[in-house]
């Protein structure tokens, strides 16, 4: 079985970079990546491509009109197809059976059915979306009731381990590749069709196949074990503020042991992104569902540990700031959930803002990649009327790090963002109010050096403020 015409369904943030990279590393395979949403099939097809990853034009722009196609015909696509990849979005369920923890699984199904409805020929069905383990089995009882003689899918699942901000190189080089299928001899050989499409780049050793089941609950626990690095070193950092003990040095004294390793062990104001939080509480519906309460609440404590990490620092701001920021401002550098990316989704940015609205702050954001439109999206509750008119009232969005800085009581660092590491400080402390303090919530800049300016500094996980402020 060779696959020379792939679709993708779902053209976000893993549909778009990895089926553009398959294109751009197999040039005798056609690929088209599809979207219900035609104003983002739009600007795949236009100069600015609708996510911003490093790397992912010159992808893109290479291989475009020749072997790289987008388009919102999802069913022509799907019947052209011989292997079909499902990258739609499984966000946390809003209401109903399980809401605020479970996946919503209602786009995988209708794509599901989609598939089922329209395929005339044979078809590998690619479970690329991150599901609950055994989601592939709803997948095979909907297939299956459409299957006849001439018609047979094999349902694979290969989720997609790439983060934001690094998309192309973690594509272009995995750690490894996974693909999960059914020990069936059918199954066997799809899972040998999709093994052929990576190995145009990536050597064999790096590809793993395993069962169906593997490789779906792979999925979750990989972002469970990253998730709980986090929260592990970040209740860490509350020690170390009470005790004077540096989180980058015991982080690093950790890391340096080969079993515990040295990657992900970044203190900050909390983990975002539209994965962990959503993967973890997955992880924890789904071991309630299994009836293992005690496996749900371990994971489950992973999220509250983030939940408190965001909750404690916004504390520290007003404790330090004499215990009120009503009408002062406060200054937010970084609105992205990391550096070198313009997604918001769960950023530690959004909790900290609504925060600090709360208390009637007015708050100057400034981020070098997030639209305008995002943050005011963002910040407004939805259905309160008139909420956006309000949320424009206490914030300002500025053009840059200084402007947001002027005449502001506290300049706070949310995101990562390389520039802010090269801001002249010297400028920002002048036309800030005195005493003017910095938080740093990534760790980030040199503390010292700005008290020399005179900031009064407080990173998280250094017990910086003492007798100081
Ligand atoms: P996304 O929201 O950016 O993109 C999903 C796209 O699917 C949307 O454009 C939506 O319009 C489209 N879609 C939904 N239903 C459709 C249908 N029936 N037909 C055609 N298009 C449809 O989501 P994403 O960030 O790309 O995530 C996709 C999946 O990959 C999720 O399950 C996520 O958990 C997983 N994942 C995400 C990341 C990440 O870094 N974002 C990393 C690994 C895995
Ligand atoms: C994550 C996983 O890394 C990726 O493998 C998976 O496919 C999708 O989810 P992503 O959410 O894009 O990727 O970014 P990641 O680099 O993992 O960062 C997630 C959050 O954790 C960010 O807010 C980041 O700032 C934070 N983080 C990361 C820390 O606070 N400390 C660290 O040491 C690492």
């Amino acid at each position: 079985m060779t696959v020379k015409n792939i679709c993708c369904i779902g053209a976000g943030y893993v549909g778009g970079p990895t089926a553009a990279v398959i294109a751009y590393k197999c040039p005798d395979i056609k690929v088209t990546i599809c979207d219900i949403n035609q104003k983002r099939i739009d600007a795949w097809m236009s100069d600015k491509l609708p996510i911003y990853e490093p790397g992912l034009e010159e992808v893109v722009f290479a291989c475009r009109g020749k072997n790289l196609f987008f388009s919102t015909d999802v069913d022509k696509h799907i019947e052209e197809a011989d292997l079909i990849f499902v990258s739609v979005n499984t966000p946390t369920k809003k209401q109903g059976l399980g809401a605020g923890m479970a996946a919503d699984l209602a786009y995988v199904e209708a794509a599901t059915r989609r598939i089922a409805n329209v395929a005339k020929s044979s078809k590998i069905v690619v479970e690329k979306s991150t599901v609950p383990c055994r989601t592939a089995q709803s997948m095979r009882t909907i297939l299956d009731a459409n299957s006849t003689d001439n018609v047979k899918f094999d349902i694979l699942s290969n989720p997609e381990f790439l983060a934001e901000g690094t998309a192309i190189p973690d594509l272009l080089k995995p750690d490894r590749v996974l693909i999960g299928s059914l020990q069936t001899e059918s199954g066997k050989a799809a899972q040998q069709a999709l093994v052929d499409v990576y190995s145009h780049w990536i050597p064999r050793e790096n590809i793993i196949t395993t069962n169906l089941w593997s490789s779906e609950l792979s999925k979750l626990a990989a972002n469970a074990l990253l998730a709980q690095r986090i929260s592990s070193i970040n209740a860490l950092s509350a020690v170390c503020e009470a005790t004077g003990a540096d989180v980058d040095e015991v982080a690093y004294a950790v890391g340096r042991d080969t079993r515990i390793g040295s990657k992900f062990l970044k203190a900050s104001v909390g983990f975002g992104g539209s994965c962990f939080q959503k993967d973890i509480l997955n992880l924890v519906y789904l071991s309630y569902s299994l009836n293992l309460p005690e496996v749900a609440e371990y994971w489950n404590q992973v999220y509250l540990m983030n939940e408190y990490q965001k909750k404690r620092f916004v504390k520290k701001i007003i404790s330090t700031l004499f215990n009120t920021i009503t009408h002062k401002k406060i200054a937010v550098l970084g609105f992205a959930f990391k550096k070198d990316t313009g997604d918001t989704r769960e950023s530690a940015a959004i909790t900290l803002i609504k925060d600090f609205m709360q208390e009637n702050a007015h708050v100057a954001i400034y981020d070098p990649k997030v639209e305008h439109e995002q943050i005011y999206m963002d910040l407004a509750e939805p259905g309160v009327v008139d909420n956006r008119k309000q949320v424009q009232e206490k914030i300002t969005i500025c053009k840059d790090a200084y402007e947001a800085a002027k005449d502001a009581d506290a300049l706070i660092i949310v995101t990562e963002w390389d520039e802010f590491k090269s801001l002249d400080y010297e400028r920002i402390y002048k036309d800030m109010q005195k005493p003017a303090f910095l938080f740093d919530g990534r760790l980030i800049l040199d503390a010292p050096k700005l008290r020399e300016i005179g900031f009064k500094v407080h990173v998280i996980g250094k017990n910086a403020l003492e007798g100081r402020a």
